[in-house]
């Protein structure tokens, strides 16, 4: 079994989609092998997203995750992180398929409702920055 991070991002949140995003998920075979909720600082949103640092939207990016609470979620299933950025559709909604996710709920490429790793290193990165071992089922 692989995992992946999931983030329910704050737009998600605040327009009380956590159900039915996690039902996706979990329709899709993943199991939830740790969830928390968290208020980031921009601190600690600079540090999950340093990939971005020279990016153009990296402040407005930073800013946006620091503003409201997000969930925090590993997922585990079998080739989770291709699964997972499946069913979350393409980062721009704009282009994202029908029936994903972001397709379905996402505001615009901001406001984009959830996050997933893209590879096995920064999946082990990004679930180690926000999880302890203990935290992690299975
Ligand atoms: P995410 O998968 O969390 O990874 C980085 C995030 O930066 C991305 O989703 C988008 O929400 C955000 N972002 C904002 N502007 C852009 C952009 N022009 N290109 C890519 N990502 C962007």
């Amino acid at each position: 079994m692989e995992k992946t991070l999931a983030i329910l991002k704050p737009d998600a949140v605040e327009r009380n989609l956590i159900g039915k995003i996690l039902e996706r998920i979990e329709g899709k075979g993943f199991k939830v092998a740790a969830m928390k909720m968290a208020q980031l600082s921009q601190c600690e949103a600079k540090g999950f997203y340093d990939v971005h640092k020279e990016r153009p939207f990296f402040g407005d990016l930073t800013s946006y995750m620091s503003s409201g609470p997000v969930v925090l979620l590993v997922l585990s299933r079998d080739n989770a992180i291709k699964e997972w950025r499946d069913l979350m559709g393409a980062t721009n909604p704009a282009d994202a398929a029908e029936g994903t996710i972001r397709k379905d709920f996402a505001v615009n490429i901001e406001k984009n409702s959830t996050h997933g790793s893209d590879a096995p290193d920064t999946a082990a990165f990004e679930i180690s920055y926000f999880f302890s071992q203990t935290e992690i089922v299975g």
